[in-house]
């Protein structure tokens, strides 16, 4: 598009504010600025930017219905008989070996509160051997590839690794990966995309300038993965290697059991089109995301959204009767995965994220390095699009939070909660838990054992976990 074209569109947008130093800045400057702004639809910018200001975070949650899920949606691995156990966990592997079953990693994440400039995934939590994140979740890969090929007798088992990156993640990422020779795995099954960015507004709605030829972006949140799959052809190639299944999961998470084949057998036994792994709330007032039923449909709410009545609200069985925390764990069927050119662009909302963006004052042209927030990164959320599902599409299972979920949130010494030092803590105590279930004595004073992935992909055995 020529200059003119572009003024007109964003000045018909009213963010004819990009242009401010465009006069004053020299040719090659002009031509970076133009083609940023020609990748910007400005009018879908300014459309989102109206209907966030303008909706109050109250506005979704009102008069609606909150209750738990239905328990024909819902199972638990804690109070699972063996048989069903094991029923699921076949019934996964089979899938495994049949080539259908594919993963997603979302690693688009800037990763703001651990403050690490490489991308989170590249983390050492300092386990002995320190592995990083992406490293320990690739070794279970392999693992697992190599215990289906076993039990089942079938051999060449993939399951593609597809990994969401970011503009920012996506470069240190992918060396990341060359680096270490892909951690052995190969590399035509290993596939890199990209989500997309938006560009950062003021209160106002206008698009913010990071530098005078150039817009403030930001990703646009783990929602972005429904356009990704899509634009970025990974939905196309997963077609074409007759894939049906995908587990998506967080890169922050060290306990994460990839490609669970209990978690796909469970939610193909339900024939669900989505299916969530959830772990018990630690407490009433635990400030997670809860996986509920609101008005009739599956949906994630903030802990807020319950009253502290329904928060301490107790079952027959003394659990709380809200207690299925989010840990943005997904079961899709690729028959899911297919109808997102109908619903996301049009269904799923932006929400308002206020952040510290650096930016440059339009009125001196004088950097600006905020100290508290001053303007709106906008991100789509990977949960919002359950509620446009019926509960008997959408299931969840219950996991253990000690074998299952750790996340890496936090630098160690700041918050004292989900930093490297809870994650490595609990990845040890879990090694060590299962070298003494497999008849080691370990001494007392070792908190912890670190067990590599690489051969020890871990099977459930009814309610005994082994390794095989
Ligand atoms: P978080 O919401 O915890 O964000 O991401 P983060 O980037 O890791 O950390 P903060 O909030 O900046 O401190 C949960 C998961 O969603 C992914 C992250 O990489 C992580 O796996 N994510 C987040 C994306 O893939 N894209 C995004 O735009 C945001």
């Amino acid at each position: 598009m020529s200059f003119e074209e572009l003024k007109t569109a964003y000045t018909a947008a009213g963010q004819s504010q990009v242009f401010t130093f465009y006069d004053s800045l020299d040719e090659s400057a002009q031509k970076s600025l133009l083609s940023q702004l020609g990748s910007i639809d400005p009018a879908r910018v300014s459309r989102i930017a109206a209907t966030v200001l303008s909706t109050s975070p109250e506005d979704s949650s009102k008069s609606t219905e909150i209750a738990p899920l239905p328990e024909t949606s819902t199972a638990s691995t804690l109070t699972a008989s063996k048989g069903e156990l094991k029923v699921w966990e076949e019934n996964g592997m089979a899938l495994i070996a049949e080539n259908t079953v594919a993963v997603v990693l979302l690693a688009g994440g800037q990763g703001t509160r651990l403050g690490s400039s490489d991308p989170k995934g590249c983390f050492d939590i300092g386990l002995p051997s320190h592995k990083s994140l992406f490293q320990l979740q690739a070794e279970r890969i392999i693992s697992l590839q190599n215990l289906v090929e076993k039990v089942t007798g079938k051999l060449e088992i993939v399951i593609p690794w597809y990994i969401m990156t970011s503009g920012p993640t996506r470069g240190p990422t992918e060396a990341f990966f060359k680096k270490n020779d892909y951690f052995g795995l190969a590399i035509e099954n290993i596939k890199f995309f990209e989500q997309g960015v938006l560009p950062c507004i003021d209160n106002s709605g206008k698009i913010l300038l990071e530098q005078k030829d150039k817009v403030a972006v930001a990703p646009d949140g783990n929602g972005g993965i429904y356009r990704a799959l899509v634009q970025e052809g990974v939905l196309k190639d997963m077609e074409e290697r007759g894939i049906k299944h995908v587990h998506a999961y967080c890169v922050d998470n060290c306990l994460v059991r990839i490609a669970d084949p209990v978690f796909l057998g469970f939610a193909t036994s339900r024939d669900s089109l989505v299916a969530t792994k959830s772990v018990p709330k630690r407490s009433p007032t635990e400030s997670v995301g809860l996986i509920v039923s609101k008005g009739g449909h599956p949906a994630v709410i903030e802990y807020s959204e319950i009253s502290p009545e329904m928060a301490h609200q107790t079952l027959d069985s003394g659990e709380l009767a809200f207690r299925t925390a989010n840990i943005v764990n997904h079961y899709y069927s690729v028959e899911y995965l297919r109808t997102i050119p109908t619903w996301t662009d049009n269904y799923l909302p932006y929400h308002v994220a206020r952040k510290k963006i650096p930016c440059v004052d339009l009125s001196s042209g004088a950097p600006i390095s905020p100290t508290k927030p001053n303007g709106i990164k906008l991100e789509q959320f990977i949960f919002d699009c359950f509620p446009q599902m019926e509960l008997t599409q959408f299931s969840n299972i219950e996991v253990l939070r000690e074998d299952e979920f750790s996340p890496l949130k936090n630098k160690v010494g700041t918050v004292g909660e989900d930093d490297a030092d809870t994650s490595r803590a609990d990845l040890l105590k879990q090694g060590k838990r299962w070298v003494e279930a497999a008849g080691a004595i370990v001494d007392e004073i070792l908190l912890g054992v670190e067990v590599p992935p690489i051969v020890s992909y871990v099977r459930r055995r009814g309610t005994r976990v082994c390794k095989w």
